[in-house]
């Protein structure tokens, strides 16, 4: 590429563009008068601050969560609210889900309750005391404090026979690390980090913290001897219904499995199990896209984390061992949620909201989405889709959603793997999360951790743990002004 056509391809700063127009009209006279116009183009490039930006911020995409499910309530409840346009009944479902969400599930029996079969092994008590606020959870404050939306799924090598991985032969597929009153608890899970150095192309330094998990407490013997096992973080809640009804053809439009295109991005589907239609679907949510729907996810998550039964989990999520080791166990029902409460969580589910956007306008957050664009970032954070049109809650169709996602999975490198494969997704693949929202977690949720396992402690150390396929979009940002730097956490921050 010649120097002039990268002139005037360049765009971020209306000074430089109107500098370019005037090169490429000299151009076109004496190419001596043009090497002497670059030269100084150049100095004014260097000069060139974010207030020159002239970009403008395109229409609509404040309503990141379409027309319907977009909220403009930034209050620490900003992941909670209610999108509109929603039937008489789907709103009393909102109500009557989100109040089954935050219910503190007890043992059984229980003469005051009727929500009771906790456990009797489990993560927590609620699925809002892992998604605080419909938020994002975040890793111990020391190494000794008791997990709190941080869970560990456990494997050992190989494959169930619907793709699935196989538990620990004991322990099972999940660890359970709180219990109800006479049943041990699984075990227990320290985490301490270690300090990795790193430096920006201008010198600036930076550290990266790494976990380190170490089990103890087993109550149940050790663990299989070729344990693998993955932590992970409980995400964010808004915009589930919008995800879901992504068209399949959508995502898997954006896959290119094998590189094709050679942008050294692949982008790969993940294919999972789904209980109600008994078959291999595309696999939405999740760290690894490891769950296909909400209902599923939701289920999941009630008998797993919880230990509450379902039509989809009719029995405790207890291993052969674990049962002989603790006889008759107590039950709060067969099942214990019944499929119209299910239903409603995952209404509720379905139909929250996304933040709007802050500050489109603002030069600095142009600028960063600018250099967002240009560091390929978008190539997974895929920044605007239209949702489907077959979904039973009318105000969801034929959206247009901004939710900076592929919802495939990518190698993401050595420094993120957890070495343990879930379906399709190896030990180094995750699913590019969806970025909405993701400035108003500090509000809601007070802290600013991110990654699948929370060990970035902010947007900045997120980006810098990027590696695998997105190893150039990492160095591109290494690469940066601390200005420009700045700019681009300012554009996440305005998500
Ligand atoms: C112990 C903490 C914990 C509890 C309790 C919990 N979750 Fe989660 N949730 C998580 C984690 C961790 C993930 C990511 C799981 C994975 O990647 O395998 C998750 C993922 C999800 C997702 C998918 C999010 C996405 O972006 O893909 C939904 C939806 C969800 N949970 C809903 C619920 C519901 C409903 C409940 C209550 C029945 C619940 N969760 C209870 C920790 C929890
Ligand atoms: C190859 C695909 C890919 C590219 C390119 C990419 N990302 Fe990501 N991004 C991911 C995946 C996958 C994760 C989740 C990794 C994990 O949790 O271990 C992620 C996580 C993040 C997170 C944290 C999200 C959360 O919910 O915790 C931020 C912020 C982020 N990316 C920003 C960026 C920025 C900025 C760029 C460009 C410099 C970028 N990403 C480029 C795939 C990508």
């Amino acid at each position: 590429m010649s120097a002039l056509h990268w002139v005037r391809n360049f765009n971020y700063c209306g000074r430089c563009q109107a500098l370019a127009k005037y090169l490429t009209f000299f151009n076109s006279q004496k190419m001596k008068r043009q090497l002497l116009l670059f030269t100084y183009l150049l100095t004014l490039l260097a000069a060139c601050t974010p207030d020159d930006v002239s970009l403008q911020a395109e229409e609509g995409e404040q309503y990141a969560g379409g027309e319907n499910f977009t909220t403009f309530d930034f209050s620490e409840n900003a992941f909670g609210v209610q999108g509109k346009n929603l039937s008489r009944e789907d709103e009393d479902f909102f109500v009557a889900g989100n109040a089954l969400f935050r219910t503190n599930w007890v043992t059984a029996p229980s003469s005051v309750q009727s929500l009771d079969g906790l456990g009797p092994i489990f993560n927590a008590i609620s699925c809002g005391s892992c998604h605080f606020k419909d938020g994002r959870a975040a890793p111990p404050e020391s190494p000794d404090e008791a997990l709190n939306g941080l869970l560990i799924r456990l494997s050992i090598p190989g494959k169930g026979p619907e793709g699935q991985p196989v538990g620990d032969l004991i322990y099972g597929g999940q660890l359970q690390d709180k219990s109800i009153l006479g049943v041990p608890a699984e075990a227990r899970v320290r985490i301490n980090y270690e300090y990795l150095p790193g430096t920006y192309a201008d010198g600036e330094p930076y550290s990266l913290r790494r976990p380190v998990y170490e089990f103890y407490d087993q109550q149940y013997g050790d663990f299989a001897p070729d344990l693998q096992f993955s932590p992970r973080i409980g995400q964010q809640l808004p915009g589930m219904g919008l995800l879901e009804h992504i068209p399949e053809s959508t995502i898997l439009s954006f896959a290119d499995e094998n590189d094709t295109n050679e942008d050294g991005i692949s982008g790969k589907p993940n294919y999972v199990w789904d209980k109600t239609r008994n078959a291999t679907v595309l696999g939405r949510f999740g760290w690894k896209a490891n769950q296909p729907n909400l209902i599923q996810q939701t289920a999941d998550a009630f008998n797993g984390d919880i230990g509450i039964t379902s039509s989809l989990n009719p029995s405790d999520h207890l291993t052969a061992q674990q049962r002989a080791a603790n006889g008759e166990i107590p039950n709060g029902g067969e099942p214990e949620l019944t499929d119209r409460q299910l239903e409603r969580v995952v209404r509720y589910l379905s139909t929250l909201a996304v933040p709007a956007r802050r500050g489109v306008d603002d030069p600095k957050v142009l600028l960063g989405k600018e250099l967002f664009t240009q560091m390929k970032c978008t190539s997974c954070h895929i920044p605007k889709m239209q949702t489907g049109s077959d979904s039973d809650i009318d105000a969801l169709n034929n959206q247009m959603i901004y939710p900076y996602t592929d919802l495939l999975l990518h190698d993401m490198g050595e420094g993120l793997a957890d070495h343990r494969p879930d379906f399709m997704a190896n030990g180094r693949e995750w699913r590019t999360p969806p970025l909405w929202g993701i400035g108003m977690i500090p509000t809601v949720n007070g802290h600013s951790y991110l990654l699948h396992d929370g060990r970035a402690r902010n947007l900045e150390e997120a980006i810098l743990w990027h590696g695998g396929e997105a190893g150039a979009a990492k160095t591109a940002f290494e690469e940066r002004s601390a200005v420009e730097r700045a700019a681009v956490i300012t554009f996440l921050e305005s998500l």
